[in-house]
């Protein structure tokens, strides 16, 4: 197996995969983290960060705001400025293919006293930012963008915020953190809901930093503008990110003789979609050395080859899974029976359309499957109690790391090498995949 950074990605099938790994830290945890480090009252450290280019770009965001922020490899040391500490960034701030980053930011940003622009790459600037925008303008932001605001890059006018009742139409942690951020600077009580509940790592981390927010059922109350700051963490520790454990977690249980154990990985209940739906398929996942770490859940997953069957998944399980959709397909690919998926719309506005993206590349790897306008259907290729195999490819990752990732496992289930073309966005979140896939393949032998 080799890889060009942006050539393609060589997969060569015929190993299980066996040992042990951690994966990178959260993602979404490493940029609230580092938002909310940047806003406290003194140094903070940031343990096992998620050293994804979209976390940096955060980084470097903050970075330009003012925030001296020293790192390692394995740990940011923050020095806080306090709450009404960031200052005007001297350039444009560059999300890259962070919509974590620009939405977060953009609610950061309405309510300072200072004029900033964030942009992104080419898929960023395709993606919904109205979203946003529309409930920021609410609260008294000063928001322009293309198309009305529509879309990025974003320029903010910081500008004394005030609070307000909003539903979000969307179950959306983007949105939601956005508008907590923003709600921080706002005068008054904010009140926010979503139709169903999304990742809540914002709000274990406001009340991990003692802010004055509180839930009741969907709804959550956040006072804006508190009277005293809150002090750094002299160490964080940031979970293993379970939406890069995900590629392993489905490998492991497709390629037959696998037995592979992820250590210290976040399972949030807001984030493990994916290990209910995958037991519900059959799948053999173990969890143990259950912990905490930063006011959320940790434990070590452990996984072994299962044959999977067929599973419905509707609208309710959506905001849990939404980020293992495309490796959740390949699951499903190889099971045996139906797969359907329905309510996933919101699948369609990620790095990259989710749906079609998928839909396309499994079936050029000779998978059956049926695109619709919320969601997917997939007749798997499993047959008598075994786990079907997907054909070698020379697969496109439509410039998503996920995709790129989804195909490399499905891969492994072929019978001859695959190329994944276009694998440098896996630096997005998960620099190191391709040697920790190899580490679990070699360590078999
Ligand atoms: C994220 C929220 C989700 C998820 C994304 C990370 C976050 O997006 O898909 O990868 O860190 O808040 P939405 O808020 O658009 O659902």
């Amino acid at each position: 197996m080799q890889e060009g950074k942006s050539a393609a990605l060589r997969i060569r099938p015929g190993q299980a995969l066996r040992g042990t790994v951690a994966v990178p830290g959260d993602k979404s945890i490493t940029h609230r983290a580092l938002i909310l480090t940047a806003l406290a009252e003194g140094r903070s450290s940031l343990k096992g960060y998620c050293r994804g280019e979209d976390c940096l770009n955060t980084m470097r965001a903050l970075q330009a705001l003012g925030v001296r922020i020293d790192a390692t490899d394995n740990e940011l040391q923050v020095h806080g400025k306090g709450l009404w500490g960031l200052a005007e960034a001297g350039t444009v701030i560059d999300c890259g293919n962070s919509g974590t980053g620009i939405r977060l930011l953009t609610g950061l940003l309405a309510g300072q006293d200072f004029f900033t622009v964030l942009t992104g790459d080419g898929s960023i600037r395709r993606r919904p930012m109205g979203r946003i925008v529309k409930p920021l303008r609410e609260m008294g932001a000063v928001i322009a963008g293309r198309k009305g605001g529509e879309l990025a890059p974003l320029a903010v006018n910081g500008t004394r915020l005030r609070a307000i009742t909003y539903a979000s139409p969307v179950a959306s942690a983007q949105v939601k953190s956005s508008l907590l951020l923003a709600a921080l600077y706002a005068k008054g009580t904010t009140h926010l809901s979503e139709p169903r509940l999304s990742r809540d790592h914002t709000e274990r981390l406001f009340e991990f930093f003692g802010l004055p927010v509180t839930r009741d059922g969907l709804m959550l109350t956040m006072e804006g503008r508190p009277s005293v700051g809150w002090t750094a963490a002299p160490e964080l520790i940031v979970p293993g990110d379970l939406s890069a454990a995900a590629f392993f977690i489905v490998g492991a249980t497709i390629v037959s003789g696998s037995d592979v154990t992820i250590r210290g990985v976040g399972v949030n209940p807001t984030r493990t979609g994916l290990l209910d739906v995958l037991q519900r398929m059959g799948a053999d996942i173990q969890l143990g050395e259950r912990r905490e770490q930063a006011g959320e859940p940790v434990a070590d997953i452990r996984i072994k080859s299962a044959p999977l069957r067929g599973v419905t998944i509707g609208p309710d399980l959506i905001p849990q899974t939404i980020d293992e959709f495309p490796i959740l397909c390949v699951a499903a690919a190889v099971a045996e029976g139906r797969t359907v998926v329905s309510g996933a719309e919101e699948l369609r506005v990620k790095e990259s359309d989710r749906i079609a993206v998928m839909a396309a590349e499994l079936r050029a790897m000779g998978a059956r499957v049926e695109e619709r306008a919320d969601g997917i259907t997939i007749e798997g290729l499993g047959q008598g109690g075994e786990n079907g195999r997907l054909n070698a490819t020379s697969g496109r990752s439509h410039g998503d790391h996920r995709v790129a990732m989804s195909l490399a496992i499905g891969g492994l289930t072929a019978e001859c090498d695959s190329l994944i073309e276009d694998s440098a966005c896996i630096e997005t979140s998960f620099p190191d995949f391709l040697g920790s896939l190899m580490q679990l393949m070699t360590s078999g032998e």
